[in-house]
């Protein structure tokens, strides 16, 4: 066990303390003790660990607010374990998993085993989301003070909709009063019935059914209303559509608490993906066209959605090696995140600090969690990446027990080298994997 671990000579990068400089950052026990150039100069000896990468970048350690790791219930496809270990070597030292489990996360009984779980197995921290309704059923809340009381930081019946008006004017009243997010999967369900891509011209090239943008755009309006009418915090799942955007800016313009996430899929994917059937591709909402894909971009770049998120969806080879109508929509993310979004970087797509606010400050502020700083005192959660080693995704890369990406076998850039949650060391490339 190091005493002491030196950072030495990295581009440190935290936008919520306006730090962009090559500095040396040094970790002592739980705490960042130092930073600063030549702030690790003199520290020398065994106990002492001194990691020095050229170009290597430090970033406080990510927060995803949006992963499925599927326990209780499939544990085939992740559990706690699995999942907690493909985040924490993707940089990321906080996790809110979505309750869309079998059972539902909809009490206090499966919020703590959730709890349980993750304290028993280290890795990344989970923090869990509560079901808005009892079993997703869109019909009675769920006993939110209990959900909070466990340990849930927010409430959506994610996979599913809140479809019904007066039931999420209700949920966005009694989160309200727990001072919980009510985060909203906007799908009119009725518009997507037997959907399996997006509507659009190459929906109707393949003869498949579309999934239209409007059945994302009716609801996050309808819900606009509803959060302005309420006063309540109000964020938006894995926004896809140009049509949303523009109802979140004017919705921020005139200061109602909307915030939303975006998926690094759906800032860099389109539906031509599906168009030789690939059963990879299909995720909820469905990748939509290039005009979509910029405003998704420009509106990550100006601040109008808050934060990017995986929406790290493992599903077996069962589950998507079938037809396009059988196969489970979604992709896994956790393992993938830092270097496709470093590809956007480099391109001059996104700056850098935003990126970094979005995967650490921002979706922290939304979920209620500390945010994780680079600064003297603060505890150590930190992520060092190196942006310009590539590698290959390939099956005996990755932590997660899923393998359904499209990016399987391609070459990105931009590698996690370590992760460090609370000072310990949750992820080490160096270290053989487990
Ligand atoms: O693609 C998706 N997969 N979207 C969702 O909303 C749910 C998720 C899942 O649970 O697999």
């Amino acid at each position: 066990m190091h005493e002491a671990l030196v950072f030495r000579r990295v581009r440190a990068v935290d936008p919520s303390c306006d730090l962009d400089r090559e500095v040396d950052v040094v970790v002592e026990g739980r705490t960042i003790t130092r930073v600063g150039p030549g702030a690790g100069d003199g520290l020398a000896g065994e106990r002492v660990r001194i990691i020095e990468v050229a170009g290597a970048l430090l970033v406080p350690g990510l927060t995803d607010m949006h992963a499925h790791l599927r326990e209780p219930g499939q544990e085939g496809k992740e559990d706690v374990a699995s999942g907690l270990a493909a985040a924490a070597a993707g940089g990321f030292t906080d996790v809110c998993a979505m309750p869309n489990t079998r059972p539902v996360n909809d009490t206090r009984a499966v919020t703590e085993l959730l709890m349980h779980r993750a304290r028993a197995v280290g890795g990344a921290r989970l923090h869990p989301i509560g079901a808005i309704t009892v079993g997703q059923k869109g019909e009675s809340l769920t006993e939110m003070a209990d959900l909070r009381d466990a340990g849930a930081v927010a409430v959506s019946d994610d996979g599913l909709c809140v479809t019904r008006s007066d039931v999420m004017r209700r949920a966005l009243e009694y989160a309200n009063t727990f001072d919980l997010p009510v985060i909203q999967h906007a799908e009119d369900h009725a518009l997507t019935k037997d959907a399996l891509m997006h509507e659009g011209a190459v929906s109707t090239r393949l003869g498949l059914r579309g999934w239209p943008r409007v059945a994302e755009d009716v609801i996050v309006a309808r819900d606009v209303l509803l959060a302005e009418y309420t006063g309540a915090k109000y964020h938006v799942a894995h926004v896809s559509t140009l049509g949303a955007v523009r109802i979140i800016r004017e919705a921020k313009s005139r200061g109602i608490k909307v915030t939303a996430e975006v998926t690094p899929h759906h800032l860099l994917l389109t539906d031509a993906s599906l168009i030789g059937y690939d059963t990879a591709c299909k995720v909820n909402p469905p990748l939509r066209e290039d005009e979509d894909l910029v405003a998704l971009r420009g509106a990550l770049a100006d601040g109008t959605i808050d934060c990017i998120a995986t929406d790290h969806a493992p599903h077996s080879l069962l589950d998507k090696q079938v037809e396009l109508s059988e196969a489970a929509p979604g992709m896994i993310g956790l393992e993938l995140c830092v270097p496709l979004m470093l590809g956007l970087v480099e391109k001059g797509l996104l700056p850098l600090a935003r990126v970094v606010d979005a995967l650490t400050r921002a979706p922290s502020k939304i979920v209620g969690l500390p945010a994780r700083a680079i600064r003297e005192g603060a505890e150590a959660n930190l992520a060092l990446v190196d942006p310009n080693r590539s590698w290959t995704v390939a099956p005996e890369r990755l932590r997660t027990k899923s393998r359904n990406t499209p990016f399987m076998g391609q070459t990105v850039k931009g590698m996690v080298l370590m992760t460090l949650v609370t000072g310990a060391v949750a992820f080490d490339a160096a270290a053989p994997k487990a």
